[in-house]
């Protein structure tokens, strides 16, 4: 299985923090937030990863990570995305790196206290389609948000004003390769971005999306600065309790 960080998009949402950098470059606690989500790759076994960046900076992601030796990596893959086009098409831009293979999908600003291997290896055994991380939140109206019947995802609402379920489609994600045919079925969104919530309703209706309900918390640090503040919060306090990332 291979490992995509999408680390696009121009960071509105943290301006003017990112006027000069790109968001996923900021520190969190006492790393840069990008080296959250390719650690959790390296942890959970992936050793090819791709980077997805973007905006004004993408350069400073090449002087900050290189070839990915700190992370004890061979090489690290870069790729670049032109605007603010959404997930899906960031992700799209992963088909040639993907080259067949299964993928797991992080958000760049998504930070994981849960190890994510043991999900690697049941993802792997998954005959296809794809899985998608759950966790309880109080403000599911920022997020994707499931719909249950019966004890089954029967849809995922993107940023619904009424939400339906109290849980957040978390920004972790792993496919199939029918994930590239999907996106090219995609149109823009309300907010004319090709929504990564489509995708995971494709393979809801195809039956082949499976879920896991995460344990450890989850910080979605690049929503606004309440959220970013909290994830530098729960970063510390890791820390200080004395659990390495
Ligand atoms: C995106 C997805 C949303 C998901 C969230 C997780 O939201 O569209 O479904 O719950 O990431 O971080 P965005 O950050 O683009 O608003």
């Amino acid at each position: 299985m291979k490992g995509v960080v999408l680390a696009g998009g121009l960071g509105t949402r943290l301006y003017p923090l990112t006027k000069v950098t790109n968001k996923h470059l900021l520190p969190v606690y006492n790393q840069p937030m990008i080296f959250f989500p390719i650690k959790k790759l390296v942890s959970a076994g992936i050793e090819d990863i791709l980077i997805v960046t973007g905006g004004n900076n993408a350069g400073d992601f090449l002087r900050l990570l290189g070839n990915g030796k700190e992370f004890g990596l061979k090489r690290l893959h870069y790729t670049y995305q032109e605007g603010e086009t959404g997930i899906a098409a960031a992700l799209a831009l992963a088909e040639d790196f993907a080259d067949g293979d299964k993928l797991v999908v992080i958000l760049g600003d998504n930070i994981f206290e849960e190890d994510i291997k043991e999900y690697v290896e049941k993802f792997e055994k998954q005959e296809k389609g794809a899985k998608i991380f759950l966790k309880e939140v109080k403000n599911p109206e920022r997020f994707g948000v499931p719909v249950f019947e019966n004890g089954k995802i029967i849809r995922i609402e993107e940023k619904p004003e009424i939400p339906k379920s109290p849980y957040a489609v978390t920004g972790i994600y792993m496919y199939d390769n029918q994930v590239f045919d999907i996106i090219k079925t995609l149109k823009p969104s309300k907010r004319g971005e090709l929504e990564i919530t489509d995708v995971n309703n494709r393979y809801l209706e195809k039956g082949e999306l499976t879920y896991e309900i995460l344990k450890g918390w989850w910080a979605d640090a690049g929503t606004s600065f309440e959220a970013y503040y909290r994830a530098i919060s729960l970063v510390r306090e890791m820390y200080l309790k004395g659990k390495n990332e």
